[in-house]
């Protein structure tokens, strides 16, 4: 894998505050940063640089087991409880063996689309894992009852037993607490991994069994990854340069915005991952940047104008691949017409990584930063490299702010005032304050009539 940069230094563009003596002189507030990370690593209040290391034997024979006895696996879960598994299943679906268990997921509580999912799934089978860390969510404990009500009704109370998962708190929440009563099986995330951290737990890696992808492998690009992250310096440390850069950036080029622009259709749920990583660690305190998802090359036809000539608050990452899976060349098919000849004889791939090239110079020339990941393929190795290598970077970055990457206050206040509207017994307070900033939204009220 490769972190080309030199386009993120002002040396190299048009104009910009961000330069290499700049980078350089972040070296001190980097390794503070890394030295704190590993303190917190040590004393075991950060457990995702563990991961890589686990003893993955149970999950292998779950997965197995699982894959063996059901045709469809939907897991139920939102943010970091469903986006890990789903970037693994959607980036590596290539990959994946064609005799495996279709993969589904619930995250949304609209219900056109739970009925659409249901509507898909034969109950019998199908296996259904309950994701959630906190084993409260509103949204997949929704889905979760709607989803066994409608499983007991068809195969009856044990039926649905032996059909349900949870991945939850080792110790506590309604999840962990179900299981016990009930005896559904329950496996474990490690209490010290928050949710948008936690792809390479079981949450992650359990549904990547299912669906027969190599989980060492995954492991492994993430332990190697991590090896290189824990050196000290911009030679060696990629995190330390994602990391530098987009503070840097942020700080002193008032780059709001983090562009994530995808030149492979598979990689763009990995965007979406990574939006929620950068956007519920650093988003506090009024720090952070506000991740973007992109695809290349189609928004080239429609934000590429904006990032070129807009305001100037954005700093690009390209992603690519430097060999596509399966490529196809462009046949030469009319010589004499200049507006199609010029492309016979190359690929779809080569045209996609050279749009990239044509786009990041355009943009170098009106001085907007880019930084391009070179990955050789999309396999299990890189996957798991890219993961840990953002994971890194985020908490290092979540350090130069000033902030704490890994709680999202924000998201549990939005949580609160949830419960409270719907009723949640010690949540009363909060249902009414929802209800009275609320009525304001109905203070200013325009009624567009569609009525003849
Ligand atoms: O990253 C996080 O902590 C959040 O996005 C959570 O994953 C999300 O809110 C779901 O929470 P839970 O797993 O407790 O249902």
């Amino acid at each position: 894998m490769r972190i080309e940069y030199g386009l993120a230094l002002a040396e190299n563009l048009a104009d910009g505050k961000v330069n290499t003596k700049a980078l350089k002189g972040l070296v001190p507030e980097l390794e503070e940063a890394q030295n704190w990370l590993e303190a917190l690593g040590k004393n075991g209040t950060v457990g995702f640089m563990d991961l890589p290391f686990q003893e993955i034997t149970p999950l292998l024979d779950m997965g197995n087991h699982i894959r063996s006895q059901f045709r469809h696996f939907l897991l139920i879960g939102i943010g970091g409880s469903a986006l890990g598994a789903e970037t693994l299943a959607h980036t590596l679906w290539h990959i994946r063996p064609c005799d495996m268990p279709a993969f589904h997921v619930l995250d949304n509580v609209d219900p056109v689309k739970t009925r659409e999912v249901l509507g898909r799934l034969d109950p019998r089978e199908t296996c259904f894992c309950v994701v959630s860390k906190s084993g409260s969510t509103a949204e997949s404990m929704a889905n979760f009852l709607v989803i066994l009500e409608w499983l007991k009704d068809a195969v009856g109370e044990d039926g649905a037993r032996e059909r349900v998962i949870f991945i939850t708190d080792p110790y506590k929440g309604g999840l962990r607490d179900l299981a016990k009563e009930e005896g559904y099986c329950a496996l474990a995330i490690p209490p010290n991994v928050g949710g948008r951290f936690s792809v390479l737990s079981a949450v992650g890696l359990l549904p990547a069994v299912v669906l027969g992808l190599n989980v060492e492998g995954l492991l492994r690009g993430a332990s190697l990854a991590l090896r290189v992250c824990r050196t000290r310096g911009l030679d060696s440390n990629p995190a330390w340069i994602i990391a530098g850069l987009h503070y840097l950036h942020c700080t002193l080029g008032k780059k709001g915005i983090s562009v994530m622009m995808a030149y492979h259709e598979r990689l763009t749920t990995f965007v979406d991952w990574y939006r929620q990583l950068w956007a519920e660690s650093l988003g506090k305190g009024g720090k952070g940047q506000t991740p973007v998802k992109a695809v290349g090359a189609v928004d080239q036809h429609s934000q590429i104008q904006l990032y070129n000539e807009g305001p100037k608050d954005k700093i690009i990452t390209f992603l690519r691949v430097e060999s596509f899976s399966s490529d196809i060349e462009i046949p030469s098919l009319y010589p004499d017409k200049p507006a199609l000849a010029y492309l016979g004889g190359h690929s779809l791939g080569e045209l996609m990584n050279k749009e990239l090239v044509g786009t990041a110079s355009a943009l170098a020339k009106r001085g907007v930063p880019s930084v391009t990941i070179s990955m050789p393929q999309v396999d299990e190795l890189n996957l798991g490299a890219l993961f840990m290598v953002y994971e890194m970077a985020t908490a290092l970055t979540g350090h130069l702010y000033g902030i704490n990457p890994f709680d999202q206050p924000g998201v549990e206040e939005g949580k609160r005032l949830t419960y409270g509207l719907m009723g949640r017994p010690g949540f009363e307070d909060k249902g009414k304050e929802a209800r009275e900033i609320w009525e304001k939204n109905e203070k200013a009220v325009f009624a567009l009539s569609l009525e003849e």
